[in-house]
């Protein structure tokens, strides 16, 4: 669906390459950002984010596209796939009030009440009071309760357990976990009571699960969107929109093909069938992973029997899904690459006091020195939002480049940020 929001420059849709690749992005100026802005430091191309947004909408072009900010909640990044046109979907209060503050009105704001603690619903009813059309989707009977109890009447959509999941870890399949949405057969019962109780319902809303790519994962949202068109079909109330979750994946290693868009939008579309609503999506890493590094010196470099360490000044508090879904991260050691030495098998580990804090074993790197800038690829989806101040870690600084030019987005943490809310007697 075309943006809401015309282009300033009026430039005309773009969708860049299909992959931006760590192997793609210029060394000078990467070790630049590092010396000017310091280690370790998040780096995010609001410009490719904007391509990345063009190519999924050109191949959904009857679709509406809402970003699923947990992926990266930058306020510039949030307002930048605004500008192009996306809705953001939010997994909490916190979500919901920083897409406000982005500028995004409250009609591109969909929050997914996932277990909600009180306080976020309180929250969110508040901001719906200055925002009444903002939806709230909801994935158990009981939150209608707790809607009702606040005074919200607003705008409803129903989150529902489509018993099929898909995605690249086991730990990020919500499909067929009891834990999302509401069992699909009531589904159709909880959206007439939610209409009879007074809730404006708009929608539905299912999610396969993270990172969805390969044969299978494939054949599961298929069939996940397959089942929400039948339930669409067979709504007792009018639906506005059905949405089919995000989940699209990229690639994490060098010589992993990227995800072919068109044909899942079209097996996407199929799947579907003839359904008097629109068709949703609301993708997070395909939007802004690729968008992304992250780059880290080298602190030590130690030679064992079994292999060479390299400790970086970024561990499993900086960037967690090595350590969480022993996920790949492509590394380049910019400094290395142009001594062009030998290269050797490394076991690449961060500064926390953990085993699991490692970003990859014995992968063949060229041979490294103290102070070299290492970077880390597809780190825009899931990595400053996971970091954590586990070790007393402050988290790293951000910048965003645009239109080429780099500048400071959020300041690197001091010491004093994390005893900050500690009380003294
Ligand atoms: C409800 C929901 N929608 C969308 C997403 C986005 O997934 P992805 O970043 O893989 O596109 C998630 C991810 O966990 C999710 O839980």
């Amino acid at each position: 669906m075309s943006g809401e929001v015309a282009r300033a420059d009026g430039a005309a849709p773009d969708g860049g390459a299909s992959i931006r690749r760590l192997a793609d992005w210029d060394a000078d100026s990467l070790r630049d950002f590092a010396a000017e802005y310091g280690s370790p430091l998040y780096v995010l191309d609001l410009d490719r984010v904007r391509e990345n947004y063009r190519r999924l909408d050109a191949a959904f072009p009857q679709a509406d596209v809402f970003y699923a900010a947990k992926a990266n909640t930058l306020g510039r990044c949030l307002a930048t796939l605004h500008d192009e046109g996306a809705g953001i979907e939010c997994a909490s209060a916190g979500e919901v009030a920083r897409a406000l503050d982005a500028g995004v009105p409250g009609h591109r704001v969909q929050y997914t009440a996932v277990n909600p603690p009180a306080a976020d619903l309180t929250t969110v009813v508040g901001l719906w009071q200055d925002y009444p059309e903002l939806t709230v989707t909801v994935g158990a009977a009981d939150t209608l309760d707790r809607l009702e109890l606040r005074g919200y009447d607003g705008r409803l959509c129903l989150r529902v357990n489509p018993g099929v999941g898909a995605g690249h870890h086991e730990k990020v399949q919500t499909g067929a976990d009891a834990k999302f949405g509401v069992p699909y057969d009531e589904a159709a019962d909880l959206l007439a009571e939610a209409a009879d109780r007074g809730f404006d319902v708009v929608g539905i809303h299912a999610h396969a699960g993270s990172g969805i790519s390969g044969e299978e994962d494939l054949a599961n949202h298929r069939e996940l969107v397959s089942r929400m068109g039948d339930l669409a079909r067979d709504a007792p109330v009018a639906l506005e929109f059905v949405d089919v979750g995000g989940g699209f994946g990229v690639p994490y290693h060098e010589d992993e093909e990227p995800l072919d868009l068109d044909a899942v939008a079209e097996a996407t579309r199929e799947a579907l069938g003839e359904v008097d609503a629109t068709l949703q999506v609301e993708p997070g890493r395909y939007l802004v992973a690729d968008a992304g590094v992250l780059l880290t010196t080298v602190n030590t470099v130690k030679e064992t029997p079994d292999t060479t360490v390299v400790g970086l000044d970024a561990g499993m508090t900086t960037l967690l899904r090595p350590a969480m879904y022993d996920a790949y991260h492509a590394m380049r050691n910019i400094d290395a690459e142009e001594r062009e030495g030998e290269t050797v098998d490394q076991t690449v580990v961060g500064p926390i006091c953990e085993s699991s804090d490692a970003f990859c074993s014995n992968r063949p790197l060229p041979a490294p020195e103290r102070d070299d800038i290492v970077a880390i690829g597809n780190a825009g989806a899931y990595g400053y939002e996971m970091a954590s101040h586990y070790n007393s870690r402050p988290r790293p600084a951000t910048i965003t480049l645009a239109d080429g030019a780099a500048s400071l987005a959020r300041r690197r943490e001091t010491i004093a940020d994390i005893t900050r809310q500690e009380v003294s007697e």
